[in-house]
């Protein structure tokens, strides 16, 4: 029997200790949370990946009335930014939330199972580090890639 212990490697820091390109990608994660379909939770977040090349997309969670069928704003960023651009790597993404009230969670908000998993995805694809901002109001969480918030992950079959 041996004991053993997986450590997560991340940065806490302010807004603004982040370098430019991080900032702005932050501020497109914020901006995409005004475009949460989110009827049923109140709850508002926004995801902004910055492509290899610069390109940035977002995406938002879109609700349901059947709720299983809405998605996460992290899904809706990675499928709409590989189904647009399937031939550039991802580099990073930024989440961010909302509340009922409209004010920024305090805590970063962390991805779901479901969303670490299909992000990691496109990790794999990319062949490199996708480094991942977790957004609070108070401060953000900067990992150095996807596989660090899902250690044991399913990757083959
Ligand atoms: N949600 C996200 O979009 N991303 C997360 O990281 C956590 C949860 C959404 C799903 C649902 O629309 C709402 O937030 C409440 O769970």
């Amino acid at each position: 029997m041996t004991d053993r212990q997986i450590t997560i490697p991340y940065i806490a820091a302010a807004y603004e200790e982040l370098a430019a390109a991080d900032r702005e990608l932050v501020d497109k994660a914020r901006e995409a949370t005004h475009r949460s379909y989110a009827p049923y939770s109140h709850f508002y977040v926004g995801a902004a990946i910055r492509l290899d090349d610069g390109t940035v997309v977002t995406g938002s969670n879109q609700e349901n009335v059947a709720f299983p069928s809405g998605t996460c704003a992290e899904r809706t960023a990675c499928y709409y930014a590989h189904s647009a651009h399937p031939d550039t790597a991802f580099n990073t993404i930024a989440i961010a939330a909302r509340q009922s009230d409209g004010s920024e969670i305090a805590v970063p908000v962390a991805p779901c199972g479901a969303c670490r998993q299909a992000l990691l995805e496109y990790e794999l694809l990319a062949g490199h580090d996708v480094r991942v901002i977790l957004v609070g109001s108070k401060e953000v969480y900067i990992l150095p890639s996807v596989r660090a918030l899902l250690p044991f992950a399913f990757t083959e079959f």
